[in-house]
């Protein structure tokens, strides 16, 4: 942890300024010691650099287990593909020149879209609830502008109404209230601030056409380790027929889809069987493994965005399912 950013933290309970206690400081960084409400005397400890605000293992522990596993795969250098830089710009449809402003990111995941958004320019502040932070640290912990924390985006420990922007993909659906989720977010934007989201799309045809809704009830949830290992058994026993699927024009890799084999050849044109290959076993986790999975309809999602009082609203389909910006006023 940047100690310069210190004030911007936030007790989540009593949303109380934070004092810093028995530090243990490397090269600059916080890497132990605790930030302690003076009144309260709440105590949340900061291990391996993140200040922690959530108990270290929790429903979203899966995630956790998949994002150490792939904490490179999709990063725009591992892939040779600009798959993350092209949807965090189409996405926010920000200035790609932020600096001085503070980036809220809810549900960072791997880090990769922290990394496009420490490449504006802005402060970014960062949270996962998972231990996937360990993997964004790995990737981004160096750069002078990130504050990074294990915190829950129904608790989030920042001042409010502080940030310029906020950005929150492919989270929403994975959390058990996915509107209360989305409310949160626009009481940390300054008036004027803008949000951009997205959340899986609900319609009956997708349901009832998406066999992974088929098979969750019996994997959501479950040992990350060991249901990683027979996905990797599945893939790895399909992957002859994935390939010749794929070649079927035009519904070749929707099919491969409907198996459970995510297929990213239309994205990754000319990738190699390899890295096609690693971004299925991750895909093929991130369906199975969440314990909630809660898509929603264009109308309810347009309807969040009123109920936050956001104006100049945009809601549409897009990456994910439906994204969505708006702005605080
Ligand atoms: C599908 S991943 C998306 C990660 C990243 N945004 C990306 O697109 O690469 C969903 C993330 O949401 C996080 N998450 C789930 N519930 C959360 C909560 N209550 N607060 C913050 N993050 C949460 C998970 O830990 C996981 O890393």
């Amino acid at each position: 942890m940047n100690p310069n950013y210190l004030s911007l933290l936030r007790c989540p309970k009593s949303n109380h300024s934070l004092v810093l206690k028995d530090e243990v400081v490397v090269n600059g960084r916080i890497k132990e010691g605790s930030l302690v409400d003076p009144l309260s005397g709440t105590r949340y400890p900061i291990v391996n650099f993140i200040p922690r605000f959530v108990p270290l293992e929790n429903y979203a522990s899966g995630f956790g287990f998949q994002w150490n596993k792939h904490f490179r795969t999709q990063y725009d250098d591992t892939s040779s593909y600009n798959t993350s830089k092209y949807r965090f710009e189409k996405e926010t449809k920000w200035s790609n020149n932020l600096t001085g402003q503070f980036v809220l990111e809810a549900g960072s995941g791997s880090g990769r879209f922290t990394t496009e958004a420490l490449k504006t320019g802005a402060i970014v502040v960062s949270f996962d609830y998972s231990n996937a932070v360990e993997a964004n640290y790995k990737s981004n912990g160096y750069h002078e502008n990130l504050v990074l924390v294990q915190a829950s985006i129904f608790e989030i420990p920042f001042e409010k109404a502080r940030f310029d922007k906020a950005f929150c993909f492919g989270v929403l659906q994975h959390t058990p209230d996915p509107e209360g989720a989305f409310l949160n977010l626009p009481r940390y934007l300054k008036a004027g601030g803008k949000l951009a989201s997205d959340v899986y799309v609900k319609n009956l045809t997708k349901w009832v056409l998406q066999p992974k809704y088929w098979v969750r009830p019996f994997t959501k949830g479950k040992d990350p380790e060991k249901l990683y290992s027979r996905i990797v058994k599945y893939v790895d026993i399909m992957w002859p027929l994935a390939r010749l699927i794929r070649k079927i024009p035009k519904i070749g890799p929707s099919i491969n889809w409907k198996l459970i084999l995510p297929d990213y050849s239309r994205e990754l044109p000319n990738a190699s069987d390899v890295t096609l290959k690693e971004w299925t076993y991750l895909d093929a986790m991130d369906m199975l493994s969440p314990m909630y999975d809660l898509p929603q309809t264009l109308q309810t999602f347009r309807e969040w965005h009123q109920k936050a009082g956001l104006v100049d609203i945009d809601v549409h389909y897009g990456f994910n399912g439906i994204e969505g910006r708006g702005t605080k006023v």
